[in-house]
């Protein structure tokens, strides 16, 4: 392995975060570098972990490979993100750590966790995957607490094919991470190749003709552990921990990441840009926008909108070959079903529950030019009866 490249790529990183790139460290997807974290601050059997009831599963599914509980706290409507005033209701003696997630780009109340935390004796971090090129208080998105992950898988701000960051604000925290990094299972000369390949077909091949067709294809054949996915099925599963889930990040990825992180402040403010004509757009419809507050400057990966009929939704909007994100579909996305394997009790979170059933994301990233947005628009307009005017 080039060490040189996976040098070259942690030093890209630090500077676009402005930090010091030996407190960097590379994983094989962003829930390693969750994992990673969680057990380099000593989390183990019978610790309790607070996250958002609007996650991905792979969050859990790292909590409880270390033996700990995930404890889910309900989100706010107005805001998509962790509801601050219920997170100190579940906090308990055996509380470890509260994860602050960015859900869609949209940063949470930071100070208000933090001083929880403080409060409590408590570890607050960052679960950045959606988050990175944003700003809290001036701040980027990820060095703001004492660590914090990022993704660059598919869909992400910048992406190498899958991939994960994490970047760790504490000195003793990071010699830890860095032991997990160095012990990591090296990515097989297979991985190489297989994630070379789908980041060139992603690159050279897909339109937006083809997306639908690549993307469901994609999840199959990567559900079915045929290639490599952005979810292996047994995670999907269980949660259980899959065979060489440990692994570092591959010279393919951090190749392409150096090329890409370059790029991210341009696609960050395209993002924004198209954010702000949705907020225009549907202000003048009545729908419920973001509150806007100087101490936060969102990413907006993704745009959330609720709808009454999502399956009707999605497939006229599928037909009209317009790209929309489905995150998150379930509480624990994308679990529809035996929620109990992953400590979820339903019913528990009605707010998540109930906007998991009704929510889309409408695309904000580089190829959404004018054209894009005006058919965008267009489709919405033909689905007005189908929004939920809050
Ligand atoms: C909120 C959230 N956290 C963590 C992750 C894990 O990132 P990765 O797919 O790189 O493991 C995801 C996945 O996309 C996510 O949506």
């Amino acid at each position: 392995m080039s060490n040189n490249q996976l040098s070259k790529y942690k030093k890209a990183i630090a500077s676009y975060l402005k930090v010091d790139d030996a407190r960097v460290f590379l994983f094989w997807k962003g829930r390693v570098g969750l994992y990673a974290i969680l057990k380099a601050l000593g989390v183990r059997e019978d610790d309790e972990v607070i996250i958002p009831a609007f996650t991905c599963v792979v969050v859990p599914n790292a909590i409880i490979y270390l033996g700990a509980k995930p404890v889910y706290v309900d989100i706010e409507s107005s805001t998509y993100n962790i509801d601050i005033a219920q997170v100190e209701k579940a906090i308990t003696s055996k509380t470890k750590v509260i994860i602050a997630q960015n859900t869609f780009g949209l940063s949470p109340n930071i100070d208000t966790l933090l001083a929880l935390g403080q409060k409590y004796g408590i570890e607050v971090i960052e679960d950045c995957t959606h988050g990175m090129g944003g700003f809290y208080k001036n701040k980027a998105n990820g060095t703001l607490l004492k660590a914090s992950f990022f993704s660059t898988q598919w869909n992400k701000p910048f992406s190498t094919g899958i991939g994960g960051i994490a970047y760790i604000n504490d000195a003793s925290l990071a010699k830890k991470v860095q032991e997990i990094e160095a012990n990591a299972e090296v990515p097989s000369l297979k991985d190489n190749i297989t994630l070379s390949t789908l980041i060139w077909v992603r690159k050279n091949l897909i339109t937006p003709q083809t997306y639908w067709l690549a993307v469901n294809t994609y999840r199959w054949l990567s559900e079915k552990n045929i290639i490599t996915g952005s979810s292996q099925g047994d995670e999907l599963d269980r949660p259980i921990m899959p065979k060489g889930f440990l692994k570092g990040l591959s010279t393919a990825q951090a190749r392409v990441g150096t090329k890409e992180i370059i790029h991210l402040d341009k696609y960050v403010t395209h993002q924004r840009k198209i954010a702000q004509e949705y907020d225009i757009f549907f202000a003048k419809l009545g729908v419920h926008i973001q509150k806007i507050d100087a101490d936060y400057v969102h990413s907006y990966l993704k745009y959330p909108l609720l709808v009454k009929d999502r399956k009707g939704f999605i497939q006229r909007a599928n037909e009209q070959k317009i790209e929309l994100g489905e995150w998150f579909n379930s509480p624990i996305h994308p679990i529809e079903k035996d929620h109990q394997l992953w400590q979820y009790t339903w019913g528990s979170n009605p707010i998540a529950e109930k906007l998991s059933q009704h929510i889309i994301n409408l695309p904000t990233g580089i190829n959404i030019d004018n054209t894009y947005l005006t058919k965008i628009k267009a489709f919405i307009l033909s689905e007005k009866d189908n929004l939920i005017i809050s």
